[in-house]
């Protein structure tokens, strides 16, 4: 997909229904994210909403977030509570908050969302740069995202997935899968009483391995990998992961 611009894939229509639909995890993640964050305070990385960081600060967190989109970040601020939270707008693989976090944190795949192996290394680092150093109190970066296989049949050139049916419109997935740059270009095509609408999108999939890696770079190490937000094992069948990292001894 040419000319594709990830900064125009969260615009004010996108914010302005992504509340409507919750992912189902926020109590579990939030009480996850208050345990590591203790007395705070916690950085969202790619805030969005406030999806997290909202019930996160009504757990008593200082919660603060970087967010490249304004539509997105305008729509946290009028949520309730939303004016608790500070958001700087800009990219999350370079902007400097100033101060330093015992949380930091992004979620939902987003790391996804940079995409060159590059960016998503910058992105470790910029996490790393705003972890608290305080010996007994060091600070973690926490990573949620989906196993790569689960995200796409990765072995094949492309594919199509029934997204939604319902009686008045369906939702394609119509998407392509490069293994050599590891971008999954997709589209949701959704086609109803109004017409046709496109709703693209690229990410590029990496795996933990590849995560723990760009940690290493970042002067990261791994601290604790589960499966779920509950804690579970992480396993052959798990779908997802949640890791977080800490300063590496020598790093
Ligand atoms: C899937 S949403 C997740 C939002 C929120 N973290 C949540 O869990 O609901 C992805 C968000 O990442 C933001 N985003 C993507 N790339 C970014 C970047 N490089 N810097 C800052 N924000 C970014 C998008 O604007 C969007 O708000």
């Amino acid at each position: 997909m040419h000319d594709f611009d990830p900064t125009t894939s969260f615009g004010p229509a996108v914010a302005a229904r992504y509340a409507d639909h919750v992912r189902g995890d926020e109590a579990d993640a939030s009480g996850l994210l208050a345990e590591l964050a203790g007395d705070g305070p916690a950085l969202e990385l790619a805030i969005g909403t406030g999806r997290l960081a909202l019930p996160l600060s009504a757990r008593g967190v200082e919660v603060d977030g970087i967010e490249q989109s304004a539509a997105m970040v305008d729509q946290l601020q009028a949520r309730p509570g939303g004016d608790a939270i500070r958001v700087e707008l800009g990219d999350m693989t370079e902007v400097d908050m100033g101060r330093r976090y015992r949380l930091v944190y992004l979620v939902y795949n987003t790391i996804f969302n940079v995409l060159t192996a590059e960016g998503q290394i910058a992105c470790f680092e910029n996490a790393a740069r705003h972890l608290d150093r305080t010996p007994g109190a060091e600070g973690r970066f926490l990573v949620e995202a989906l196993l790569p296989e689960t995200c796409a049949p990765l072995g094949q050139d492309g594919y199509v997935n029934a997204e939604r049916v319902e009686l008045d419109a369906i939702t394609l997935d119509v998407a392509r899968y490069d293994p050599t740059t590891q971008l999954l270009t997709e589209n949701h095509v959704r086609l109803g009483d109004g017409g046709i609408s496109f709703s693209p999108i690229v990410t590029r999939l990496i795996g933990p391995g590849e995560m723990d890696l760009m940690a290493r770079i970042a002067g990261l190490r791994l601290v604790h990998r589960w499966g779920t937000w509950r804690r579970e094992r992480y396993g052959t069948d798990s779908r997802y992961h949640v890791s977080v990292y800490g300063p590496a001894v020598d790093g």
